[in-house]
């Protein structure tokens, strides 16, 4: 049984104040959660609350229903225990990011307890032999960086790749093999809140470089890295089209040229592409180009497995990007998983642009089976998930 929640303020890798929880069992289990945080957000997200407001809601109001009255081994009843404190359908009352911490130091705890791996509470003992393929950020711009592409994402997709090890090495290899691209271009680049380089160019020589990257790494390497995007396309929509600096887009224009794009890169990946209202536009995109492409849905889905089960009545995409503080509970995060494998669409555990050194994304693609996971290429807080990924998978030989 839970016998303390105790909650903290500590800093994410922007250097801003983030919540987080610490679970402690009666039999001397314990678990810690830190929650993320997002700067490209979704209109449709559970809300993230001013931490100190956060924190004292929840101690006011959530602890008090976990504290001596549920076994952190028992999610789903931690996670009930969070809505009932809260009561409203978005977190904004104890916010998103305190039921996060909570959840995940809970879910941590309860393997504490099991003294199993958090993969294998999570999974159960026949899940955690199928590692995801990592998707790594290696230029970008957008809402995490100034002054730099209009596309939020451009993603090494190491598709080809014999194991999770090697996947994850050949991401950072991209990355760094973008740095020569730059240098040899003398194009000064410092990098954005991911760990992208965010260089002062167009989205077009963002391509070229880019390309030129994976191409070499995959010569390097003898497997295939394919190309992917992020588009994050909500944050360029802007009464009624797409803005990239001085030129527009109708709706009609950037589903072509997204599908251009798809064709010109063989991109392997598009992550919002439409605005996150436009499931319409997203259904013709994913008509044209998602059988040989994965159109994934994150701000579209929000990890809401009401809007998922929206987007697969009306064939809005073949991906989720599930983000558990989007949703505010570890039980609603895989809820939206088994939807999205139900139904054909593909799971893609992944960061935030705030984050701190927990891992439990990594553990939660294991757990799932995910396909997927997109948790950056560098950087202490990306690695931390990374390193995890390669810990499991050698653990589980
Ligand atoms: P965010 O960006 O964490 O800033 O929302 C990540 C993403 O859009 O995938
Ligand atoms: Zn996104």
């Amino acid at each position: 049984r839970i016998e303390e929640v105790s909650l903290r303020a500590i800093l994410d890798s922007r250097g801003n104040r983030t919540v987080e929880a610490e679970v402690r069992t009666a039999s001397g289990g314990f678990g810690r959660g830190a929650a993320p945080s997002g700067a490209s957000t979704g209109e449709h997200e559970a809300i993230e609350l001013p931490v100190d407001e956060a924190i004292a809601a929840a101690r006011e109001k959530a602890v008090p229903r976990l504290e001596g009255r549920v076994f952190s081994g028992d999610q789903r009843a931690v996670d009930a225990a969070l809505h009932a404190a809260d009561g409203s359908e978005d977190f904004s009352d104890i916010g998103a990011n305190s039921a996060v911490a909570i959840s995940m130091a809970a879910a941590k705890a309860g393997a504490d307890v099991l003294g199993a791996p958090l993969y294998q509470h999570l999974g159960g003992a026949f899940r955690g032999r199928n590692y995801p393929i990592p998707l790594g950020n290696v230029v970008g711009g957008g809402e995490h960086a100034a002054d730099a592409t209009h596309i939020q994402e451009f993603l090494a997709a190491p598709v080809g790749a014999p194991n999770v090890r090697e996947a994850v090495f050949a991401n950072a290899a991209v990355h760094r093999t973008v740095g020569d691209i730059l240098d040899e271009r003398d194009i000064p680049a410092a990098k954005g809140d991911e760990g992208a380089w965010a260089p002062s160019i167009d989205d077009e020589e963002a391509f070229e470089i880019v390309a030129e990257a994976t191409d070499r790494v995959t010569d390097d390497v003898g497997f295939e890295i394919g190309f992917g995007l992020d588009v994050a396309a909500a944050e360029l929509y802007e009464d009624g089209v797409y803005r990239y600096g001085d030129e527009e887009r109708t709706t009609a224009e950037q589903v072509s040229y997204v599908a251009g794009l798809v064709e010109e890169y063989d991109l392997v990946y598009v992550e919002d592409p439409l605005d996150e209202n436009d499931f319409t536009a997203f259904a013709d995109l994913t008509d044209r180009v998602g059988s040989r492409t994965l159109i994934c849905g994150d701000d579209l889905f929000v990890t809401n497995t009401e809007r998922i089960a929206h987007g697969i009545d009306v064939g809005a995409a073949n991906s989720v990007l599930v983000k558990p503080n989007q949703i505010g509970t570890l039980s609603d995060a895989f809820d939206a998983i088994e939807m999205a494998t139900e139904n054909g669409y593909d799971p893609v555990i992944s960061h935030r642009s705030g984050e701190t050194e927990d891992t439990t994304i990594a553990h939660l693609a294991v757990a799932t089976d995910a396909p997927y996971i997109k948790t950056g290429a560098v950087g202490g807080e990306r690695t931390a998930k990374l390193n995890e990924l390669i810990r499991i998978a050698e653990e589980a030989q």
